[in-house]
């Protein structure tokens, strides 16, 4: 597309006329902003309890369904094969009421671990939002998970119950044994339980509809998600109650959500983004949220947008070029007049994803936004009032303060790559990483958050990606850690050792790819490659699985025995291998 394509097109920059947008923006005035905005103002944005308590899920769910929301629409489920379910502000505050009750019945107690594995449905924001109501950690799981990944998350936090469904529990019961805290199983979709489950159905049939929620310090956790780093097992990032300031702030000031937005974000509550603003900051500001089951699917995301009347919709770049590559014809074939804003999160938003929703979606742009599990709300971001740079992720929040740093902690200047640093610290920034504080102190040094990202900032203080600082692999936008496909890998008979890297894939930004030394006895070929791919998806995760392996003769380790996925990465993308002084030979 060229500058003349677009009506909104200047010298390469998305300029936006404010006057002809349907509704203002809810944040005007940014650069003023930026010097007075207090985080004390945003606190007038959520409802406190006496004493300076709190509960997120009272500002999600409560105080709407106590007050003028009462009857409006909070969820349109649509499974995505014809049955759409609409459930109220009011009725989604009795069902999580009766879960918060079956929870107290079972003996749940304040901060708790509650995990939630289901797929998207109904059951899985009444069960996350009640287990919060009731003062525990409530912690969703993505549905691709297999037992590994499950023993890992379930055992490091000390679980105490689990509500999942009649298939994945299936996953959970491999590995019980090995989770001697897990005490209660309770299962949504199964009339028949087995020895030692709890039927959710037959629970919530019996539990009160009348719940008072648990008042919190606002310092107490609401919900806790475990992600990848370069090393280790996933940890625990745990989010405090005051995170509902900022998650409800951001929700405005960048999601823009007005009262009449119906409103869709295609994450997956397993995921951050899925928390936060498929769940959290959207209802807290009252909105009307869309939840699509099934798989992505250009015909059915379309129509989704098209059924609903979607007007704000949040997605990921893999999807944008999944959609992109099927050609401009297919949207055309829909209504999607709808739609007012755009965003996108998790990995670089290519320029041309930002011009082809021009062209396609009638003048509307995808808004880049970045922000991290850690972070726990969106700090970077293109603002609807602000004039777009394709391919930058934009500019910080008020009340956040980003810079570019060497390796001291110097500011770098304008226009120079280095780790993108946030001061600490922010109302939604992690509190803990789960029972592992030399973990936390990782990402404290010189006084600044580092975020394993590095960036650069231009002239206008637009801030441009560049990459990760670690071994951490984005496929698809998710996020994957090196060493637990590693682990995944090794555990297969056929394999000595393992290395694993993103290599850079046009459309999943990054596929995960393995190098393999096989174990005495046993040779290469296609068969075995496929038996380990299904190993590792079924042991660690559908999505987090090596679509590429090498079979190698031998991996380059540093005399420690470390293995240098830098040279691997190096020499799988013919680029310099640098400093070798470590190599063990
Ligand atoms: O590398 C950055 C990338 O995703 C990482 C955070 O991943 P996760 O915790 O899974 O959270 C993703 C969704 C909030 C970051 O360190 N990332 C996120 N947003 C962007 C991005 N990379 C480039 N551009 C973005 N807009």
């Amino acid at each position: 597309m060229t500058d003349e394509d677009s009506e909104l097109m200047h010298g390469g920059i998305v300029n936006k006329d404010l006057a002809q947008l349907r509704l203002k923006p809810n944040l005007r005035g940014y650069d003023d902003l930026r010097k007075t905005f207090k985080w004390a103002d945003a606190d007038k944005l959520v409802e406190w309890f006496p004493n300076g308590k709190i509960n997120s899920a009272y500002n999600v769910i409560d105080r709407h369904a106590l007050g003028d929301n009462k009857d409006k629409v909070a969820l349109i489920y649509d499974d995505g094969e014809g049955t759409v379910q609409k459930t109220t502000f009011e009725q989604l505050y009795r069902e999580t009421n009766k879960f918060a009750n079956v929870l107290v019945k079972l003996g749940v107690k304040r901060q708790d671990r509650v995990f939630v594995f289901l797929q998207r449905s109904t059951e899985l924001y009444v069960s996350f939002l009640g287990a919060i109501k009731a003062g525990a950690i409530a912690s969703p799981m993505f549905p691709a998970f297999g037992p590994d990944a499950i023993r890992d998350r379930l055992l490091d936090s000390s679980a105490v119950a689990l509500v999942t469904d009649s298939e994945l529990v299936k996953r959970a019961y491999q590995v019980k044994n090995q989770l001697p805290d897990l005490k209660h199983i309770i299962v949504v979709d199964k009339a028949d339980t087995e020895a030692g489950e709890i039927s959710y159905r037959a629970e919530m049939d019996a539990a009160s509809d009348d719940f008072e929620t648990v008042h919190m310090d606002p310092e107490e956790f609401q919900f806790m998600l475990y992600t990848s780093g370069t090393t280790g097992k996933p940890k625990g990032v745990v989010h405090a109650h005051k995170g509902i300031v900022q998650q409800t702030l951001t929700s405005r000031w960048v999601l823009d959500l007005h009262d009449e937005d119906i409103y869709w974000c295609t994450a997956d509550l397993g995921w951050i983004t899925g928390v936060v603003y498929g769940c959290l900051g959207p209802w807290s500001c009252g909105v009307t949220q869309v939840g699509l089951g099934g798989r992505f699917g250009p015909d059915r995301w379309y129509k989704s947008i098209q059924d609903h009347r979607i007007s704000i919709w949040y997605t990921a770049p893999t999807a944008v070029r999944m959609l992109m590559a099927k050609g401009d014809d297919l949207p055309a074939k829909y209504d999607l007049t709808s739609l007012r804003v755009l965003y996108s999160v998790g990995e670089p938003l290519n320029p041309e994803g930002v011009t082809w929703a021009l062209d396609v979606f009638a003048n509307k742009p995808f808004h880049d936004t970045w922000w991290q599990t850690e972070t726990g709300s969106i700090l970077i971001t293109n603002f609807p009032e602000m004039p777009i740079k394709p391919g930058s992720m934009g500019k910080p929040l008020p009340g956040i303060e980003a810079q570019i740093v060497d390796e001291n902690g110097d500011v770098l200047p304008e226009g120079e790559e280095g780790s993108l640093v946030i001061r600490p610290s922010w109302p939604s920034m992690m509190r803990q990483i789960w029972k592992n504080e030399p973990k936390y102190n990782e990402y404290m040094r010189n006084g600044w958050y580092y975020t394993g990202d590095t960036a650069q900032i231009d002239k206008d203080g637009y801030f441009w990606y560049v990459g990760r600082a670690d071994d951490v692999i984005k496929t698809s936008g998710e996020r994957v850690g090196p060493f637990e496909v590693e682990s995944a890998l090794i555990e297969h008979e056929a394999v000595a050792e393992a290395g694993v890297i993103g290599k850079p894939d046009q459309l999943r930004g990054n596929i995960i790819k393995a190098f393999i030394v096989l174990t005495p006895g046993h040779t290469e070929s296609d068969e075995l490659k496929e038996d380990i791919r299904k190993f590792v998806k079924s042991r660690l995760a559908g999505h987090a699985y090596p679509r590429e392996i090498d079979i190698v003769k031998s991996l380059p380790k540093t005399r420690s025995g470390k293995i240098m996925r830098r040279l691997l990465r190096a020499k799988e993308l013919g680029l310099p291998i640098g400093d070798t002084s470590t190599l063990e030979d």
